[in-house]
C-alpha cells in the first residue's frame, strides 16, 4: 500500500489551521505544524498530535516524513521558505501573494520546473462549483462575446484606525496590501472565468488612515488596537479600470474599510447574448441575467455541467462553502503530486502572474498613467 502524503505547514494563524484541516480531509499525513517560535511550535505539535520534535521551519522541511510543505506565514517570508522547501526536494503549497516582487515569483516558477515539483497558490475560490458553472457558460459561449467584467472585493475588517495587522506593514506584507490581498483573488477569478487576460490598466489607490495603532492580534479580530501609532504605507483601497485580450474593458473596486461588507467578492461578467454573477458571500448560487428573464442558479442542480458538479460535496440545499473549496483546492494538489492533472489547479506560474498584475497597479497608481500587464512567459 502506497503511504499518505507526509505534510508540514509552516504559520499558524487564521489560514495555516485551514490548510491542516484541509490537508487531513484529502488524506494526507499532518507530520508537523510550525509556529513564529519554539515554545508556539510546542503547543501547536501537542494541539495538532505532530511530531513533538519538530522545532524549526528547517526541521520540518529537513524532515525525511515531509512531502509536501504548506507556507502560511506573512507574505514576505513566502519566497525563503518556498524556496528552502523546492531545493530539499519537496513540493510546495505557497499562500497568495506569491511574492512581494514579481523576480522572485519568477524565480519560484523556475525552481519548481528545475525540480520537477508540484507547486501550487490557494486561489482558492477557483473552487465554488458556481463559479466552475460560470466558467462553463463562458466556455460554451453561452454569455456570446463578453463585453464588461466588473466588481467588488470589500472587505471592512481594517476600517477603524485601531485596526492592525502585520499586512499594513510594506516590510511584512508587500508594497500593495489591499489589492495584493484581495484584488489579487479577484482578477485570478475573473480571469479564470472568462479565459481573458487583463493587458492593461490604470489605478488609483488611496490610503485612507494614514496612521494606525500596532497590535499584535490575529487577521480580522485587531479591533481595540492600543500599541503605538504607526504611519501607514500601504493603501486601504484599490480602485482599477482594465482592459483585456478578449476586447472586453472592466473595472474592480478593492478596499477593506468597507463598513459592513466582511468579505464581498463580487464579480460580473456581461456578454452579448447574457450575463453571469457571483457573490463569494452567497455562494450557493448564480445569477444569469437574459433581456428577456434572469434566473438564479443553484449549486447541485442536476441540469449543471460535470465540470462544476465534480466539486458539489453534498446534495443541492445542504449549503457548501470556504472550507470546502480549501479542501477541494487540496485534494486536486495532492492528485497532481500522484500525477494526474486536476483541471484548473491554480499553480506557481498563476501566482507568478498575480504578482505582475499587482506590480502593474502599483507603477501606475504611482504615476496616474496606463500600465500594460507584462505576460509572463518563461521564467
Ligand atoms: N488563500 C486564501 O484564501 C487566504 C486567506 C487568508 C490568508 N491567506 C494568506 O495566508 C498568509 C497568512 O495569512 P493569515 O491570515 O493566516 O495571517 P495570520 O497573521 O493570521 O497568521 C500568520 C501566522 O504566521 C506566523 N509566523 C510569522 N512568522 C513566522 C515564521 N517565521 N515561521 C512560522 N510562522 C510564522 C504568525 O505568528 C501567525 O500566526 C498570508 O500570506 C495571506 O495572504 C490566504
Amino acid at each position: 500500500m502506497r503511504r499518505s502524503l507526509g505534510i508540514g505547514i509552516i504559520g499558524a494563524g487564521f489560514i495555516g489551521p485551514v490548510h491542516a484541516r484541509a490537508a487531513r480531509l484529502a488524506g494526507g499525513n499532518l507530520v508537523g505544524v510550525v509556529g513564529s517560535s519554539p515554545g508556539r511550535t510546542r503547543r501547536l505539535a501537542t494541539e495538532f498530535g505532530t511530531d513533538p520534535a519538530v522545532a524549526s521551519a528547517e526541521d520540518l522541511i529537513a524532515h525525511p516524513q515531509v512531502d509536501v510543505i504548506h507556507i502560511c506565514t506573512p507574505n514576505h517570508l513566502h519566497v525563503p521558505l518556498a524556496e528552502a522547501a523546492l531545493r530539499a526536494g519537496k513540493h510546495v503549497v505557497c499562500e497568495k501573494p506569491l511574492a512581494v516582487e514579481a523576480s522572485g515569483a519568477a524565480r519560484l516558477v523556475r525552481l519548481a520546473d528545475e525540480a520537477g515539483r508540484v507547486a501550487v497558490v490557494p486561489f482558492v475560490y477557483r473552487f465554488y462549483p458556481t463559479v466552475r458553472e460560470a466558467r462553463e457558460m463562458a466556455r460554451r459561449g453561452d454569455l456570446g462575446a463578453v463585453r464588461l467584467i466588473h466588481g467588488t472585493y470589500l472587505q471592512d475588517w481594517l476600517s477603524d484606525a485601531a485596526d492592525y495587522s502585520w499586512r499594513v506593514d510594506a516590510a511584512l506584507g508587500g508594497a500593495s496590501r489591499a489589492f495584493a490581498d484581495i484584488g489579487s483573488h479577484w482578477c485570478d477569478l475573473v480571469e479564470f472565468v472568462t479565459g481573458q487576460r487583463i493587458t492593461r490598466l490604470t489605478a488609483r489607490l488611496s490610503t485612507a488612515l494614514a496612521e494606525r495603532r500596532r497590535t499584535a492580534g490575529a487577521a480580522f479580530t485587531t479591533r481595540g488596537g492600543s500599541g503605538p501609532v504607526a504611519s501607514v504605507d500601504t493603501e486601504d483601497i484599490a480602485v482599477v479600470l482594465f482592459e483585456t485580450d478578449g476586447g472586453a474593458v472592466g473595472t474592480v473596486t478593492v478596499s477593506q474599510v468597507s463598513p459592513g461588507r466582511k468579505n464581498r467578492l463580487w464579480f460580473e461578467v456581461d456578454g452579448s447574448a447574457a450575463a453571469v454573477a457571483f457573490s463569494q458571500e452567497e455562494p450557493e448560487r448564480l445569477w444569469v441575467g437574459g433581456r428577456d428573464s434572469s434566473m438564479l442558479l443553484t449549486r447541485g442542480s442536476p441540469a449543471n455541467s460535470e465540470a462544476s458538479r465534480r466539486f458539489d460535496r453534498l446534495p443541492a440545499g445542504h449549503p457548501q462553502g470556504y472550507l470546502d473549496c480549501f479542501e477541494a483546492f487540496v485534494s486536486d494538489a495532492y492528485r497532481a503530486i500522484a500525477g494526474e492533472e486536476p483541471e484548473g489547479l491554480p499553480r506557481f506560474a498563476d501566482g507568478w502572474r498575480s504578482v505582475r498584475i499587482t506590480e502593474a497597479v502599483l507603477a501606475s497608481a504611482r504615476r496616474g498613467d496606463w500600465r500594460e500587464v507584462e505576460p509572463c512567459g518563461a521564467p
